[in-house]
């Protein structure tokens, strides 16, 4: 099975897939929070820069190690025969992909509730305060459990009969669908009357609100949100050809991704401000602001039925690559058919996907460590899980791997980009992990 490998065809098609997995939930639902938490203007000049400077040049060492091995990532680093110690990476890969998809499916799940909603017209005429209220309501259910089980069945009963063609086309179709309704939807928002404020919010920053723990949030969610730190990048860059040329993917696909993530904040946080809702109100920001904004708009019950039926693509496309990282794991590890690797699955993530849905609750006492259990998920795998997941890649391409074959992969053995090799060997060998390091040390002083 190896030795036929497939890999993706022309440019566009390694662009359209690495965006695939990178575009999701990330940008339009835990951006606009994240930013609204942290202060919003100061984060988001943080957030770029960390993508430019740290998240790059880490998703390019991602590719390297695929691109020479082409394995999976427990493979590639078997293959490579550095030590035992680096097949822990692949371990910690299939844990931290457990930790994402236990909450990603429960906002998955919510996303099919809005359509169901948005299908009956529930949101129109209703206000900041009844949306609210109704919301509330619907957290407190159980109906947040069976949406999320429900998802990750569908997850499940798709990847047992394989993921085919049908999907990479939809997301073809449906990626771009969806950016133009956001590029809609952000212009509209530019003439609500909270607007100017929203501006200031997302572009005007103030420096004072800099801390370690924003700088942290910022670099969590830039992995997050171009899905680094876990190996899924090792896995598509073992599907890149040989001729291609990293730094026009990886710089395209970053560009894409943040440019779609601020047309997500200027989108919502217009809404954010003309309705009163507070813009650190956490992870349900998307779902409180959006419902009012749609209901308030002519022809919104239409647009909201679009906007999460997409919202429920993009979700899906970015699960099926999660969801098979474990599938895979189970399947070739313990030597099961693909079906049963997904019944395992299915029951180790619904309990803890059940416990993330159930910790939202008011009164809950599912809590670690202060946090419910969904935060303390959210939380850890972009802020601790994905952070490591990137410093050992770092080190690894920076201090393990064979010199020539990092040269040849990421300059095509000597053909594009040479100039920006000694750049690329400083930032990974020093500059990246040092930064990580540090960072984690001056938080925990
Ligand atoms: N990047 C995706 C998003 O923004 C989520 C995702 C997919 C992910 N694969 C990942 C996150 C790998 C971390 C690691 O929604």
């Amino acid at each position: 099975m190896e030795n036929k490998r497939g890999s993706f065809g022309n440019r566009f098609g390694v662009i359209a897939a690495v965006a695939g997995s990178a575009v999701g939930l990330g940008n339009i639902w835990r951006f606009p929070y994240i930013a609204g938490e942290n202060g919003g203007a100061a984060f988001i000049l943080l957030y770029l820069l960390i993508s430019i400077v740290i998240a790059i040049p880490v998703m390019f060492a991602e590719f390297s190690i695929g691109r020479h091995c082409r394995k999976n990532v427990l493979g590639s680093f078997r293959a490579m025969n550095k030590g035992k110690g680096w097949h822990a990476v692949g371990y910690l890969s299939v844990l931290t992909v457990m930790v994402v998809l236990s909450f990603y499916c429960v906002i998955s799940g919510w996303t099919l509730d809005f359509i169901k909603e948005s299908l009956l017209n529930n949101f129109a005429g209703k206000d900041v305060v009844q949306h609210t209220a109704e919301f509330n309501g619907f957290v407190d259910s159980l109906n947040p459990v069976w949406w999320s089980l429900g998802f990750l069945l569908l997850n499940c009963v798709i990847l047992s009969l394989g993921v085919d063609k049908g999907i990479e086309r939809c997301s073809k179709v449906f990626m771009p669908l969806l950016f133009v309704m956001l590029l809609g939807l952000a212009v509209n928002s530019l003439f609500l009357p909270g607007a100017g404020e929203a501006l200031g919010f997302l572009f005007k920053p103030d420096l004072s609100k800099i801390s370690w723990e924003v700088v942290l949030q910022a670099l969590g969610q830039s992995f997050f949100s171009m899905s680094l730190g876990m190996g899924i990048m090792i896995t598509y860059g073992s599907y890149i050809k040989d001729s291609e040329n990293f730094f026009n993917v990886g710089t395209t696909v970053t560009l894409a991704n943040v440019f779609i993530a601020f047309l997500a904040g200027i989108a919502i946080f217009p809404a954010v401000f003309s309705y009163g809702i507070e813009p650190t109100s956490g992870a349900e920001l998307v779902f409180l602001s959006l419902p009012v904004l749609f209901a308030q708009m002519p022809g919104g019950q239409i647009i909201s039925i679009m906007f999460f039926l997409l919202l429920f693509f993009a979700a899906i496309t970015s699960s099926f690559s999660l969801l098979e990282v474990v599938v895979a794991y189970i399947a070739e590890e313990f030597k099961v058919k693909r079906v049963w690797a997904n019944a395992v699955a299915f029951v180790i993530l619904g309990v803890s996907s059940t416990l993330c849905a159930l910790s939202l609750q008011t009164g809950s006492e599912l809590k670690v460590g202060g946090r419910t259990f969904f935060d303390f998920c959210d939380y850890t795998s972009s802020n601790c899980l994905l952070p490591i997941g990137g410093l050992l890649v770092a080190i690894f391409v920076g201090w393990v791997m064979d010199r020539n074959v990092r040269y040849n992969q990421l300059t095509n053995y000597g053909k594009v980009g040479t100039k920006f090799y000694g750049t690329y060997v400083f930032l990974i060998k020093y500059l990246i992990p040092l930064s990580i390091v540090l960072l984690f040390i001056s938080l925990n002083v």
